[in-house]
């Protein structure tokens, strides 16, 4: 008992068992935070308390034994917090994508001078640790290069895909001499200043290079792919430096980042090999000649229609987001329910440019979450839907999905509004969606066309009912 005691004091002088009961505390508001972040009901208390965990891991750092240099700390933290607070304030909904790019390539970048500080220090570390910083130093460089240039493919800063033939084997040349290096480093006792810069070097070459091929559309389901990455490269530093917060946080970041690439690429119905390695969208086949016309409607025909339904489901996509419609469509939706109106919402998974893209964006102009429908919920009720008004949307309500194999969205599930009585399109002109392709929903006798952007459309159709 005695000896138990004086072990325990040992440990709380040197604030062993205050770290580690701070980071078991810190992995259970990880953990309940992201559970909390799976419905956007709970998602905003999720992130307090996964911010606030990671507030707490951050604050105990200061009380580690031998730990100096706290005036560097305080400096990178206070610049650090400020830009992601001034940056995280003024960021456009639209332009979150390349945000969550920036802000992974950074936690891969940490994650790797993680690694090249252990590899510094190569004496101090077991060759089983070193082996694992090596592992953390390799993924977050290459997570780090290749969200730089998702970034820079999103903002628009860099418009080309660079493609030849023979990329994927100078690729697979290069993150080989990348592993080669770092085997080299983990098996020599003394390696040479020069090996862990090449090591370095190669690594980051080898993310960019992955992915300057792949197309900015594409770049979602690939920056998913990439938090996956940071998240294993941090649990690997975690091992190194023997951190049980950083191995929880990169366990669960790198599991969490690997389900959603996989329903991603589902919900578009492409294997992850398609979406790194083909040119999706650009020119590919557009399947089946499209019979029909197109026929357009007046903003005034179109509200007609909608106040006069007994059922109406609307479908925003990816040009709700563009016109920022969200708050003039829930406007809408109202007037139309007190009109008698029984109106809901039906999301695609991949509507959008993320995940959660117009959940996110309904929530945020206050749809009640009852109104909110997934595909599954929904597709059966459309047979039996007077109007629905699709805001924005274009591949994810493409019916050639459906029929048509040689089409590159074939086997994508959609929504099937074209089997409601009645389609009203709402979009600025004739722009093919993000797949590229020629929507024959917009063909049908059953669909009119209402040119416009989304948000003037609404405020027309707005004022018609209110006059009706
Ligand atoms: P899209 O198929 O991209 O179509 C959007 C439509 O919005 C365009 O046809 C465009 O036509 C119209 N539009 C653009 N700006 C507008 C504005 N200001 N007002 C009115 N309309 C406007 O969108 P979607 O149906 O949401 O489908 C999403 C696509 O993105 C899917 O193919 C999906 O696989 C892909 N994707 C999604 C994700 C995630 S996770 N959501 C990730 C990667 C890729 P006009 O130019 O004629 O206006």
């Amino acid at each position: 008992m005695n000896e138990l005691l004086t072990q325990l004091n040992e440990l709380l002088i040197q604030n062993k068992l205050l770290i580690e009961i701070v980071y078991f505390v810190v992995a259970l508001l990880f953990i309940l935070g992201l559970k909390q972040m799976s419905h956007p009901k709970t998602a905003r208390k999720g992130i307090i308390w996964a911010g606030v965990g990671m507030a707490a891991a951050m604050g105990i750092t200061f009380l580690y034994p031998n730990m100096g240099n706290f005036l560097l700390i305080s400096i990178a933290l206070v610049v650090g917090g400020g830009l992601a607070w001034w940056s995280g304030k003024r960021v456009e909904m639209t332009n979150m994508p390349q945000m969550i790019a920036l802000y992974n390539g950074m936690g891969g970048g940490s994650a790797a001078a993680i690694g090249a500080i252990a590899l510094l220090h190569h004496e101090a570390h077991s060759k089983a640790l070193l082996s694992l910083a090596i592992a953390g130093g390799l993924i977050g460089s290459i997570s780090l290069s290749a969200s730089l240039v998702a970034w820079a493919k999103l903002d628009g800063k860099m418009n080309r895909v660079w493609r030849f033939a023979g990329q994927k084997y100078l690729n697979l040349l290069v993150l080989l001499g990348a592993i080669g290096m770092g085997v080299a480093m983990a098996v020599l006792p003394e390696p040479p200043l020069a090996l862990t810069l090449g090591f370095f070097a190669a690594s980051l070459a080898y993310g960019a290079m992955m992915a300057v091929p792949i197309g900015g559309a594409d770049m979602p389901v690939v920056i998913s792919l990439f938090n996956a990455c940071t998240g294993l490269a941090v649990a690997f530093e975690g091992f190194a430096l023997q951190n049980n917060a950083m191995i929880i946080a990169g366990t669960v970041v790198g599991a969490a980042g690997s389900l959603l690439t996989q329903l991603m690429a589902k919900a578009m119905n492409r294997s992850l090999g398609n979406v790194l390695f083909s040119n999706f969208g650009e020119g590919g086949g557009s399947g089946e000649a499209v019979k029909g016309s197109m026929k357009e409607a007046a903003p005034q025909d179109a509200a007609i229609s909608l106040a006069y339904a007994a059922k109406a489901i609307v479908i925003p996509g990816y040009g709700m987001a563009v016109a920022q419609a969200q708050h003039k469509l829930w406007e809408l939706a109202q007037l139309l329910e007190n009109n008698g109106v029984e109106v809901k919402f039906a999301i695609h998974p991949v509507a959008g440019r993320m995940p959660g893209h117009m959940n996110v964006l309904l929530a945020e102009a206050g749809v009640p979450y009852d109104k909110i429908l997934d595909l599954d919920e929904i597709n059966a009720d459309f047979a039996s839907t007077d109007a629905v008004l699709v805001i924005g949307a274009n591949d994810v309500v493409n019916p050639v999905a459906r029929t048509d194999k040689s089409s590159p969205i074939y086997g994508m599930p959609i929504l099937n509004a074209d089997m409601a009585k009645q389609v009203l399109v709402v979009k600025r002109g004739k722009g093919v969606g993000f797949a590229g392709i020629e929507n024959h929903l917009f063909y049908l006798d059953n669909t009119r066309m209402v040119y416009g952007d989304a948000q003037k459309v609404i405020v027309e159709l707005i004022n018609t009912i209110k006059s009706l």
